[in-house]
């Protein structure tokens, strides 16, 4: 039986030669094709030709299958051109091992082109000479840079976060930061006028809100693969602030995702967004708590915003009232919170400090370099550990942070290292419990570029609403 096909298989090929060499001399469209499988065969262990239902002798132009993008040949012909094949011709047709599958090897094991696997961020790819091919990325986690931060006497140390591995840095970037720098008419806003003498006044060496103020300080959140740092910081601070000013009576979590579905003029979403922006949202439409409006971190990239679910009206004085039920049906306080107009504050690290020590965390803006992903401890400082590297490993976006507190560090030499105590909104695994220190008085990283303050609106009668709330509710 066997040995009858493999004759009438190589009848039908004498017949396709004769056909193709008739041909040759007028080239038709399909010689003139581009190869499909210069590359190594795409999808090799597919069923085409299978699936159609066989082979075809000699030349027949219609004897195809979609493959991937394109079509692909079942007729003896197209192993003249080699090119235009389906992947399984070799083996369904002719009952050998195509031309062009490689073998190639890992950890012992025998794979063939096309076959994949991932290597950290960059996928290898079986190709046809037998050799892997993997893309070429810098990734968000690199081995080489962490070893070199620790290594190296930088101040701080530097870990694997399995959140981030396997992402490239580009990803990083595009989805783990999220604010965009404010625009010139913004960043040459007036700065408030201090009731200070930087040079008198006199501040503490070490100073933290959450010690000053306890239980009013809202606890690092994570973002996830959420580019919205901007509605993040914004509703940690104003939250912070709501509940240091109403002195305890309310200490919402305001929630970022009514941010980021609600606020959408000239906001990205999870693609970005504007600071300015959200703190407009903030004092002219307010919004729900955390609780109320949960953060939903997208599955996907990109990540969905989500339908906006909390719509907010006037209920006179300036005050609003939600127009709908908590989207997190268990809650049925669906109060708004609103700000006031934010404040920029001058970029003098003590009028900073003052600001932070009477009035609570203020937000920052800062410049996110590769190595500020794999921070774990320490005073973090922007490292020289990748300027040797390709352009592709060294990259920075802008992103924004609640800044908290203040220290110093004394060296070994009688010198000290100041920094700030800033929250990040990457989850509490990350750096010291979601926190990271940075470098103060350098503009390290622009962070004391463009800093901003707040205040909640809240009145006598919103005091006592409250706290009846809070009575009641212990009784
Ligand atoms: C098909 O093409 C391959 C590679 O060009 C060649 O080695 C093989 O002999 C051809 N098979 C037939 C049956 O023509
Ligand atoms: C980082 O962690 C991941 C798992 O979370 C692991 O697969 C990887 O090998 C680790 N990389 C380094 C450089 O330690």
């Amino acid at each position: 039986m066997k040995l009858i096909l493999l004759s009438v298989v190589g009848l039908l090929l004498v017949v396709g030669e004769g056909t193709a060499d008739r041909i040759l001399s007028r080239r038709t469209k399909r010689e003139l094709a581009s190869p499909l499988h210069v590359g190594g065969i795409r999808d090799p262990f597919g069923s085409y030709c299978q699936r159609r239902g066989g082979c075809c002798p000699g030349r027949d132009d219609l004897c195809t299958v979609p493959y991937l993008d394109t079509i692909c040949y079942c007729d003896l012909f197209c192993n003249r051109t080699v090119s235009d094949c389906c992947p399984d011709f070799w083996g369904h047709c002719l009952g050998v091992q195509p031309p062009f599958i490689g073998t190639c090897e890992r950890n012992g094991n025998r794979f063939f082109t096309g076959q994949t696997y991932k290597e950290n961020c960059n996928l290898c790819t079986c190709g046809t000479t037998g050799r892997w091919e993997c893309e070429q990325h810098a990734c968000l986690i690199e081995s080489d840079m962490i070893r070199a931060v620790n290594r190296g006497n930088y101040g701080w140390k530097a870990a694997n976060y399995s959140q981030f591995y396997g992402m490239t840095l580009d990803e990083g970037i595009r989805f783990r930061l999220g604010t965009q720098r404010p625009s010139r008419t913004i960043m040459n806003m007036n700065e408030i006028q201090m009731n200070m003498d930087p040079q008198t006044e006199q501040l503490p060496l070490y100073f933290n809100s959450v010690e000053k103020w306890p239980g009013k300080i809202h606890e690092p959140l994570d973002q996830g693969n959420c580019a919205a740092s901007w509605a993040f910081s914004t509703a940690a601070v104003a939250s912070d602030r709501i509940s240091i000013q109403s002195m305890g009576h309310m200490t919402p979590q305001l929630s970022p995702q009514n941010l980021i579905s609600c606020d959408t003029r000239n906001q990205g979403g999870c693609a970005g967004g504007r600071v300015d922006g959200a703190w407009w949202y903030l004092r002219r439409r307010g919004v729900v708590t955390e609780d109320c409006y949960p953060y939903r971190p997208p599955q996907q990239t990109p990540a969905e915003v989500g339908r906006c679910m909390m719509q907010s009206r006037s209920i006179g004085r300036g005050k609003r009232q939600a127009t709908q039920r908590c989207p997190n049906t268990h809650n049925y306080h669906n109060d708004i919170y609103q700000s006031t107009p934010p404040y920029r504050l001058s970029s003098n690290e003590k009028e900073i400090m003052k600001e932070i020590m009477d009035n609570g965390p203020v937000q920052a803006i800062m410049e996110v370099h590769e190595d500020f992903f794999v921070y774990k401890s320490g005073i973090y400082k922007h490292t020289d550990v990748s300027f040797t590297k390709l352009p592709q490993y060294r990259k920075h976006g802008t992103h924004s942070v609640r800044i908290i507190g203040w220290g110093e560090e004394r060296n070994f030499d009688g010198t000290s290292k100041k920094y700030w105590i800033a929250a990040n909104s990457w989850g509490k695994n990350w750096g010291e419990d979601g926190y990271f220190r940075i470098a103060r008085g350098d503009n390290e990283c622009e962070i004391e570029a463009f800093v901003i303050g707040v205040w909640g609106r809240i009145t006598m009668e919103d005091m006592h609403n409250h706290h009846h709330h809070h009575r009641r509710r212990h009784i």
